[in-house]
C-alpha cells in the first residue's frame, strides 16, 4: 500500500554546480528513492551555480525525511531548506469570516451595526422566527468535537482536533456553501458537551457533531435532539451510513443481488458500524453478523451502549457462534469499519460469487484492496488513491444543505436512505462499472440531488 500522496508533499530547495549536473542528480536520487516529483523549478543562477526547488510527493513523513537525508549525502548538491506544504497550507488556519456588508461610510456603519442593528435585535426579541430570516443562523452550522476520536488519531484533544474541524468547515464552504464553524470543546463529559452546545445552539442552523468516541457519541447525540429545535447529525455515524448504503445500492446493482438475500460480515460495530447495520436493516437486511475487537457481537455487554443492544437484538447471527473467517465462508458482502488487516486472502476467497469487499478503516484497510480485488466482484475503500473511495464528504455538505433550506429540525431515517438513494442515482447505468460504484466528490450534482432528497423526505414527515 506504499503509494506517494500530495498529503506528504515536500519541496527541497537545493543547489549545486552546474557542471556536476544538479537537477538529472536530483532527480535520479528522488524516483531512486520511489517518491514522485511534481514541480522542478530553477529558481536562481548565479555564475556556475544554480538553485533548484524541486516538490515531490512522499510516503509519509518519514519517507520524506529518507529522501532528504539521501539528497543532503551527495556530495555535489546542498540542500538549503526543505518545505513540508502541507504545514505551509496550515499556517494561520484554513478559514475565516468575511463580511456579506460593505463598509464604507458612516451611513453603512449607522445600518450594519449602532444605531440600525437595534431595531433588528428588537424584531428578533418581538417575534423569535424572525433569528432565520435576520442573522446568521439559516446558513451557519456548529462543527462540534471533544477531540475524543480524530480521524484515526484517537484522542488528541481539542486543540488538536481543531486543523480536522477547519478543513470540514472549509468543505462545507466549497462544496454547498454552507457556513460552518468549529466548536472544539476542551471536555469529554457527556453533560458538559450537551449543555455547552445547548447554550450556543441560538447561533447555528445545525450541529456536525463530529470525532466523539462511542459510545458516549449516541449519548450526545440522543440528548441533544432531545434538547434542541434545530437538527443535529452526527457525521461519523450517519454520513458513513449513508454513503455506504449509495456504494452498496450501487454494487449490488452489478452484482445483480439484492440486499434482503445477502449475508453480510460487518467487521466493527462501533460509531459507524452500528449506523451502517440501521441503515441496510431499514433496506431489508436480515442476515448480518458482526465482529468487533472481542469477536463476534452477540450479546449485550450490560454496559449500557444503546446502539450495542440494538445491534444484538436486530442483527444477531442466529444459531452462528464463530470466528470471522468462518463467517465470510459463502458470505455476500464484507463491511469493514474496524482496524487493518481484519481478513486474510483465504478469507475473501471463501466469500459467494459476486462478492463485495467495502474495507474502509483508515488509513489501513481491513485487507489490501489488490488482493481483495484477485476474487471480489467489487471493492472499495476510504483511501484516496483507490477506485471508489467511499468518504463522507459526498454526504454532509447536501444533506446540510437541504436541513438549512427546508428549515428540518429532525432527521428521519427516510431522509438517510433518500440522500443515499440521491447518491447512488448520480452513477448513471452506463457509467456503473466495478471500479466506479460512487461519483466523484467533484461531481456538482452530488450536493445538489442530496438536498433536494433531503428536502423532500422533510416534506414528507
Ligand atoms: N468513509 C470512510 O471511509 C469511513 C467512515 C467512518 C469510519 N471509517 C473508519 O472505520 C473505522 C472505525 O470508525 P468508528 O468511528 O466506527 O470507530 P469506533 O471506535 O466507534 O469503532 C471501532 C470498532 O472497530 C472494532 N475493532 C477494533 N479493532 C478491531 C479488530 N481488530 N477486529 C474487529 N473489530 C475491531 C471496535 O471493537 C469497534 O467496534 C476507522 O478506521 C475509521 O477511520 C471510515
Amino acid at each position: 500500500m506504499g503509494s506517494t500522496s500530495p498529503g506528504y508533499a515536500i519541496t527541497i530547495r537545493v543547489d549545486g554546480a552546474v557542471s556536476s549536473q544538479p537537477v538529472a542528480q536530483l532527480t535520479q536520487i528522488i524516483l531512486e528513492m520511489g517518491a514522485s516529483i511534481t514541480a522542478l523549478d530553477v529558481v536562481e543562477s548565479i555564475l556556475d551555480r544554480v538553485v533548484i526547488d524541486v516538490t515531490c510527493d512522499a510516503i509519509d513523513a518519514n519517507h520524506a525525511e529518507l529522501v532528504t537525508s539521501e539528497i543532503a549525502k551527495n556530495p555535489e548538491l546542498n540542500v538549503r531548506k526543505v518545505s513540508d506544504r502541507t504545514f505551509l497550507l496550515h499556517l494561520g488556519g484554513k478559514i475565516e469570516v468575511s463580511s456579506k456588508v460593505a463598509l464604507k461610510t458612516r451611513d453603512d456603519l449607522s445600518r450594519a451595526y449602532t444605531p440600525g442593528v437595534a431595531r433588528i435585535s428588537q424584531a428578533i426579541a418581538k417575534d423569535p422566527s424572525d433569528l432565520r430570516r435576520l442573522t446568521i443562523k439559516r446558513n451557519t452550522v456548529a462543527v462540534v468535537t471533544d477531540g475524543s476520536a480524530v480521524l484515526g488519531l484517537g484522542n488528541i484533544g481539542a486543540g488538536a482536533a481543531l486543523p480536522v474541524m477547519e478543513g470540514k468547515a472549509a468543505l462545507f464552504k466549497r462544496f454547498a456553501d454552507v457556513d460552518a464553524w468549529p466548536v472544539c470543546l476542551d471536555t469529554q463529559d457527556v453533560d458538559e458537551i450537551v449543555r455547552t452546545v445547548q447554550i450556543i445552539a441560538p447561533v447555528y442552523g445545525g450541529i456536525n457533531l463530529e470525532d466523539i468516541s462511542a459510545p458516549r457519541c449516541f449519548e450526545v447525540e440522543a440528548k441533544l435532539r432531545q434538547l434542541l429545535d434545530i437538527p443535529v447529525f452526527h457525521d461519523d455515524q450517519h454520513g458513513t451510513a449513508i454513503v455506504v448504503l449509495a456504494a452498496l445500492t450501487n454494487a449490488l446493482k452489478l452484482v445483480k443481488k439484492n440486499v434482503k438475500d445477502c449475508k453480510i460480515v460487518l467487521s466493527g460495530v462501533g460509531a459507524a458500524g452500528t449506523a451502517v447495520a440501521r441503515l441496510l436493516v431499514a433496506k431489508g437486511a436480515k442476515n448480518i453478523i458482526g465482529f468487533d475487537k472481542d469477536g463476534l457481537v452477540f450479546q449485550d455487554k450490560g454496559d449500557s451502549d444503546p446502539m450495542r443492544k440494538w445491534f444484538v437484538e436486530n442483527c444477531s447471527p442466529g444459531n452462528f457462534l464463530g470466528t470471522i473467517s468462518e463467517a465470510m465462508m459463502g458470505a455476500d458482502i464484507f463491511i469493514g469499519v474496524s482496524a487493518p488487516n481484519v481478513l486474510s486472502e483465504t478469507d475473501v476467497k471463501a466469500m459467494a460469487k459476486g462478492s463485495i469487499i467495502f474495507a474502509l478503516a483508515n488509513p489501513d484497510p481491513e485487507i489490501d484492496p489488490a488482493i481483495a480485488r484477485k476474487f471480489a466482484a467489487v471493492v472499495a475503500t476510504g483511501r484516496s488513491d483507490q477506485p471508489n473511495q467511499i468518504n463522507n464528504v459526498l454526504v454532509f455538505p447536501g444533506f446540510f444543505r437541504g436541513l438549512l433550506d427546508a428549515n428540518i429540525t429532525k432527521i428521519t431515517d427516510q431522509m438517510l436512505i433518500s440522500a443515499a438513494d440521491a447518491i447512488a442515482s448520480c452513477v448513471e447505468d452506463q457509467q456503473l462499472n466495478a471500479n466506479f460504484i460512487v461519483p466523484s466528490v467533484f461531481d456538482q450534482s452530488v450536493v445538489q440531488k442530496v438536498a433536494a432528497a433531503v428536502k423532500r423526505a422533510g416534506d414528507k414527515k
